[in-house]
């Protein structure tokens, strides 16, 4: 073979994020994923708001033909995300009872994780749970339910599943920041009460002018705390116009990130958020961005792509 997959390690899931739509509009787009790809992470198809869009009215449609696609090509199924403070169902009410919204989330989790049991390989339990400092964000789970309903969700996630691996997923955490220092105790606090948290999981949005501080040396000490660590939504936004000098910035970005997960043992999972300059969701969010994946809007590859093709060889 010759795609990013084939390369790879053993242990290292190699994983985009990836939507149905994407793959059903597109045979090229289609073929790109599944020769580089043994890994795929729901980009949205497992938020709750879009999975219970009205109360008991689900909608698994979208969500059980990504586990399909997933299982028919060889791909290990990532899930994201159980508990997020902005998937929260529009029909969700912040001024209902503790216990009534404390079933609902954990009905959530039981439903969701116990519909893919097995088919799942790692969830993203609590997604963004922190703020910048590092302290616990401020969301309606830590309003109603208090700062325990982290380690409930991992209990209940745990129960409808016992042999997923079970992350924590936080954005501004690869190198050493504050942020990623909040990240550290909570790990090792919910770990030394035995909490099944298995993983932590490392968002990577960034930017191409800023490299993060001693990524290798960071993921190495969670890996100490006796989980695994893994590179979960990374992409790379240029500020437009693209040139080749922020490519080539772009490709030292990849390749940083790579190879830190590379050189820690416990790093089971290298993901990147989309492959294609074309359906990036940095585009919509950041008009003044753009370029941020490893395939540009032709689908053809760019220096990030061989990047990561030479980092993997040389490994
Ligand atoms: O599919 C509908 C479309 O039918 C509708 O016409 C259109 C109008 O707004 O919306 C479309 O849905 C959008 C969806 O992306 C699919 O493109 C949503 O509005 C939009 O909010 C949604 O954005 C997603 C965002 O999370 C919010 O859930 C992005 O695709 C997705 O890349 C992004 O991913 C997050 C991770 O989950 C968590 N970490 C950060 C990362 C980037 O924000």
């Amino acid at each position: 073979g010759t795609g990013l997959r084939s390369l790879a390690p053993a242990n290292l899931r190699i994983g985009s994020a990836m939507e149905m739509k994407l793959l059903d509009a597109d045979p090229r787009f289609r073929d790109i994923f599944t020769t580089n790809f043994n890994a795929l992470t729901a980009e949205n198809a497992m938020k709750w708001r879009n999975l219970e869009p009205t109360r008991g009215g689900y909608n698994w449609t979208p969500s059980d033909q990504l586990v399909e696609f997933g299982q028919a090509h060889g791909q290990a199924v990532y899930g994201h995300t159980l508990v997020w403070h902005t998937a929260v169902p529009s029909w969700i009410d912040e001024s209902w009872d503790t216990e009534t919204i404390r079933d609902l989330l954990r009905n959530h989790v039981t439903t969701v994780v116990g519909r893919y049991r097995g088919k799942v390989w790692a969830w993203d339990v609590v997604n963004e749970v922190l703020d910048e400092q590092g302290g616990l964000r401020d969301t309606i789970w830590l309003r109603k339910l208090g700062p325990g309903y982290i380690a409930d969700a991992f209990r209940w996630a745990h129960e409808a599943d016992p042999n997923a691996r079970l992350f924590i997923n936080e954005y501004g955490t690869e190198g050493r920041t504050r942020k990623a220092d909040g990240l550290f105790r909570l790990v090792r606090e919910l770990r030394a009460v035995g909490v099944p948290v298995h993983g932590v999981g490392f968002q990577s949005h960034l930017r191409w002018d800023r490299t993060p501080d001693d990524t290798t040396g960071n993921l190495r000490r969670f890996a100490d705390l006796g989980v695994s660590v893994a590179i979960t939504e990374l992409d790379v936004r240029i500020t437009l116009p693209v040139t080749p000098e922020k490519l080539q910035r772009q490709e030292r970005l990849y390749r940083h990130m790579l190879r830190a997960c590379l050189t820690v043992p416990t790093c089971e999972s290298f993901t990147v958020w989309g492959f294609s300059d074309a359906t990036s969701w940095i585009n919509t969010t950041y008009p003044d961005h753009g370029a941020a994946c490893v395939f540009d809007a032709d689908l053809e590859p760019k220096p990030a792509y061989d990047a990561l093709v030479e980092t993997l060889r040389e490994r």
